[in-house]
């Protein structure tokens, strides 16, 4: 079994977690920060290189203008926020997606965090925000057509799967093991390209009642799988 380098979660369930408690949806998002942050140490201290999760995808954008406001401001306190945190722990902070669509000041911040944390060599945090698998790889081969622009010298004729993965947000290892919590057995447009071969682990979990314990058992299901790669 491979030992896996790079975990991915569909961090779902927010939205019902505040429901079943009778509270404003946004409260599951702030509760579920909390997971985020025990997620990250958890995975650094198994020695995981790279955590990716789900934190806004490009269809988010459909909620309410309320929600939408509190996702953003969510994240830009968490970038505030976490700074101390992410350099203590020895984190590289990484964000996938689109620039799009997102407020100036919250990408200065990410710029920011991205700076200081980019001699961090500890475990890789790759936040997928304002991300959509597919628009990944479209702003993929728009890169390739505008470099062709740019150097009609020398266009590419062909491209390499290897090549190719150049282009996309972030060039990572694609991850071992996919995991989506809140029993939802679909992907949502994530990591389309990167998941290919992934093993995938779905829990009845909401995300923000999502454990150290979570993380061990998906890990320990992980490492039951037989993974063949279309071989036998
Ligand atoms: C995941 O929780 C967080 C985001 C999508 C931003 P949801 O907000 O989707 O929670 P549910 O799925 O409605 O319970
Ligand atoms: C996927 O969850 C996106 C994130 C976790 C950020 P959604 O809740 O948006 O996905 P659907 O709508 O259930 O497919
Ligand atoms: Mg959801």
């Amino acid at each position: 079994m491979d030992i896996i380098k790079h975990i991915a979660i569909i961090m779902d369930g927010n939205g019902r977690w505040a429901e079943r408690r009778g509270l404003l949806r946004t409260f599951g998002h702030n509760e579920g920060v909390n997971s985020l942050r025990c997620t990250l140490e958890h995975a650094g201290k198994l020695g995981i290189k790279y955590l990716t999760v789900f934190a806004f995808s490009t269809e988010n954008w459909k909620r309410s203008t309320e929600e939408v406001n509190a996702l953003m401001k969510l994240f830009k306190l968490y970038l505030k926020n976490e700074e101390k945190n992410l350099m203590e722990k020895n984190v590289k902070f990484l964000v996938s997606g689109s620039k799009i669509g997102v407020p100036e000041d919250l990408l200065e911040r990410i710029e920011h965090l991205k700076k200081v944390t980019a001699n961090n060599t500890g475990i890789v945090f790759n936040v997928a925000f304002n991300y959509g698998g597919r628009s990944e790889i479209i702003d993929a081969v728009n890169l390739i057509l505008k470099e062709n622009r740019e150097n009609i010298e020398n266009t590419k004729k062909e491209i390499t799967e290897e090549e190719f993965s150049k282009y996309l947000y972030n060039d990572l290892p694609y991850p071992e093991l996919l995991i989506r919590t809140s029993g939802e057995f679909r992907i949502s447009n994530f990591l389309l390209w990167q998941i290919a071969y992934s093993e995938i682990y779905i829990c009845d979990t909401l995300w923000p009642d999502f454990s150290e314990k979570d993380l061990d058992d998906a890990i320990a299901s992980y490492n039951q799988r037989d993974r063949r790669f279309g071989g036998i």
